[in-house]
């Protein structure tokens, strides 16, 4: 078994220029969308009251595709599984639909028309709760088979919303494929939980196409609504497959990074730059890097503590290892550091 460190890097992701600006979609999403979701009853977000959790009931494993030892679990992707209630559903809804989130936090981008993200904890309280939640966590962990934490703040829910037959919605393919609804790409999480918001009971389409190393296509069933699905997609060459029917498809995709401050960690901003406030986003990735260093430091401290205790003498080649990872890791981060244009 290699140490992680081994293992071979994650690839890029493959979406456009990382510099570009971000920008606001250029016409505005339908009022019945935004009148439909509003809710009299704002509630806060309770466990027992709002999750309704079932294990899913296949996995796909990275052996099965071919890519066995790679990413931080042993788990590719998994079947759609019961997560929220639909209470729980028309609260997130209502606050996506919300003023402030549509005044503050709407993207468009090559992938959606109509995107919405970074809607924070005052904007939206109950989401951000939600996945905060150690029941939830706990759970989304079982299913993923690594302990995981959301990545970020800024990246606690990504909203993508196609409506009706708003073919503009869906961005082009890969050219080669007509059912292909978004590019072939990889992630640049290491795990994303996609939850689906809207009734998709007439619904086709809307899985996730999985490409393995041998050049294969598999197809991972979309969720229904308030089910979920976990994918490891930082390491999995994957697309969305375009969906018909029903007045609209609103989907909310939630990153995540492990828990475990040493396991190896190869999140990138590449797909997030483009759609997202800058500043914020910077923020919260670089303050997460640096908990993740200021952890691994003081556990190395503790080990290298315990080594004088023991009396054994000074390891130059562990020591010396130990620190070129964290030369590497800060280096990884700096490099996502990239000048971006300002927001309007
Ligand atoms: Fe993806």
């Amino acid at each position: 078994m290699p140490s992680i460190a081994e293992l071979r890097p994650a690839p890029p992701t493959v979406v456009g220029p990382t510099t570009k600006k971000a920008t606001r979609p250029s016409t505005t999403l339908p009022q019945w969308l935004i009148d439909g979701a509003r809710m009299p009853e704002k509630q806060v977000f309770d466990a027992e009251r709002h999750l309704e959790f079932q294990p899913p009931k296949g996995i796909t494993t990275m052996k099965e595709i071919g890519l066995e030892g790679h990413g931080i679990s042993p788990v590719a992707a998994s079947d759609p599984f019961p997560l929220f209630t639909t209470e729980a559903i028309k609260q997130i809804r209502a606050e996506i639909f919300s003023e402030p989130v549509l005044r503050d936090c709407q993207y468009t981008s090559s992938f959606a028309k109509y995107m919405v993200r970074g809607m924070g904890r005052e904007r939206a309280p109950f989401t951000c709760d939600a996945w905060s939640s150690p029941e939830l966590l706990r759970r989304v962990s079982q299913v993923a088979g690594v302990d995981l934490v959301v990545s970020f703040d800024y990246e606690i829910a990504n909203i993508n919303i196609s409506v009706d037959n708003d073919s503009s919605a869906i961005a082009k393919g890969d050219g080669n494929n007509d059912s292909s609804a978004f590019a072939w790409h990889y992630d640049s999480f290491p795990f994303v939980c996609v939850t689906m918001l809207s009734d998709c009971s007439n619904m086709v389409g809307g899985e996730t196409a999985i490409k393995t190393p041998s050049g294969e296509i598999r197809k991972i069933r979309g969720p229904t609504m308030g089910t979920a699905v976990v994918m490891q997609g930082r390491y999995i060459e994957h697309a969305a497959l375009k969906s018909m029917g029903g007045p609209e498809r609103i989907s909310m995709v939630t990153a995540f990074r492990p828990r475990d401050p040493t396991i190896r960690d190869e999140l990138i901003l590449t797909g997030s730059r483009a759609i997202s406030n800058w500043s914020e986003l910077y923020h919260g990735f670089t303050e997460y890097r640096l908990e993740v260093l200021e952890e691994r430091l003081r556990l190395k401290q503790k080990q290298e503590q315990k080594r004088v205790d023991t009396k054994r003498p000074f390891n130059i080649r562990e020591m010396t290892a130990f620190l070129r990872e964290q030369q590497a890791f800060l280096e990884a981060t700096i490099a996502e550091l990239i000048e971006v244009e300002d927001m309007d």
